[in-house]
């Protein structure tokens, strides 16, 4: 399942909920319920990971969890927290979930600390697999046999004791994800958006991978007239993200950096607790928040469940159920728009459930 939406219901979905660590099943369970009501006809298994599967399995990611995932159309995750980590890591390499598509859109209701958050309507595509994941690091003394960094500035100081880390770019990848960022620039484009990638990268310091993956993204975006383009270095794009969010519509980034600021975008809207996310393969899918576990707020039925709730709506509009999908959105739109019902996080004292509830009464 490439990340192009299918166009009629698929029928017969089969989908794997693993609800993750901390305070993620918090948001995931009612999620499911409501994903549950609003199409009967999906099937949902839920696998255990993390703690729970360590007292019932005597591991963190036992092989019942994986056969889950695996025969399942598409997962729906929460978020690591330590535990989960190793199917986070399945979900994403093991599956070969090559981007990731992050919409950061304001809506009336939301607490930004912005002026004029009405700007805010962009999507983030982010390389979901190079770049410095998985991590590959090192100790110096084995950059010995390195020559190409010496016609660079300096060699690296292998005699010094200190580490390394290994980005790592190749041109499939490139290519797949700047050809994610034009059809999604093609849909918004006929949506009525105005069709534009932004491709955001340190090129003027790495040209071999930053500086390749620009040229990638370029041509590739040369190949479809009726998109336009614009290129930033990241920390240029970092400050137009506060400055001139209106100037952006498909931002394509590396790994690192699109993990990164999408945080930063996420904080621009109102907060973690708002922000969607949804990884796409040739074969696979999987939905989670862009936020983590939330250790801190874990079992209070505090945590907001906006952003799973809209990565149940991606879910939701990717295997057609577009129809289902708006509604669980508009829900949302007005019981923000209303403001009588408002997380904690977005300054009200609604708890989880009080939150849910709304939605559910809104659809
Ligand atoms: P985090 O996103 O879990 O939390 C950051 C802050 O935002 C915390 O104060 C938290 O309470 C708040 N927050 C997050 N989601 C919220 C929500 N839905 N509603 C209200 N408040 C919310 O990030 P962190 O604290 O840096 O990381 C905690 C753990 O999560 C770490 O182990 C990290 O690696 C992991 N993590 C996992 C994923 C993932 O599984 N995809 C993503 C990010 C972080
Ligand atoms: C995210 C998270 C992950 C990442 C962590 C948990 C590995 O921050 O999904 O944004 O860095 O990609
Ligand atoms: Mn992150």
């Amino acid at each position: 399942m490439s990340s192009e939406h299918v166009t009629t219901p698929r029928s017969g979905l089969r989908v794997c909920v693993v609800a993750g660590d901390d305070a993620a099943p918090e948001v995931v369970l009612p999620t499911v319920a409501l994903l549950r009501e609003l199409v009967p006809d999906i099937q949902f298994t839920q696998a255990l990971s993390g703690r729970e599967a360590q007292e019932r399995y005597g591991e963190a990611f036992p092989a019942e969890t994986r056969a889950a995932i695996d025969s399942a159309d598409c997962t729906l995750f929460g978020a690591s927290g330590g535990p989960s980590r190793p199917v986070l890591w399945y979900l994403r390499w093991g599956k070969q979930t090559y981007v990731n598509i992050r919409p950061v859109r304001w809506l009336p209701g939301y607490q930004s600390p912005m002026r004029q958050p009405e700007r805010i309507d962009y999507v983030i595509v982010r390389d979901n697999l190079e770049g410095m994941y998985p991590p590959r690091e090192g100790a110096l003394s084995e950059l010995g046999a390195l020559t190409s960094s010496g016609s660079w500035w300096q060699a690296p100081p292998v005699q010094e004791t200190g580490a390394y880390a290994v980005r790592v770019s190749t041109d499939t990848q490139a290519r797949r994800v700047a050809e994610a960022a034009c059809n999604l620039a093609l849909q918004r484009l006929a949506a009525g958006y105005p069709g534009c990638v932004t491709l955001g990268a340190k090129y003027s310091i790495l040209p071999q991978t930053d500086g390749r993956f620009r040229e990638i993204v370029r041509e590739m975006v040369r190949e479809h007239p009726e998109l336009s383009y614009q290129e930033f270095l990241i920390d240029d794009l970092g400050r137009r993200m506060i400055a001139a969010p209106e100037t952006l519509d498909v931002v394509v980034l590396g790994n690192e950096h699109g993990d990164i600021l999408a945080d930063v975008a996420s904080g621009s809207i109102g907060g973690l607790g708002l922000s969607p996310s949804a990884c796409y393969g040739a074969e696979y899918a999987y939905f989670e928040p862009v936020h983590g576990s939330a250790p801190d707020i874990a079992g209070k039925n505090t945590i907001n469940p906006t952003a799973m709730l809209l990565s149940g709506a991606m879910f939701l509009a990717h295997y057609g159920y577009r129809e289902q999908a708006t509604r669980l959105e508009n829900a949302i739109a007005h019981v923000y728009s209303e403001g009588h019902t408002l997380p904690v996080d977005q300054g009200g004292s609604a708890s989880t459930s009080d939150f849910i509830v709304a939605v559910r009464s809104s659809l």
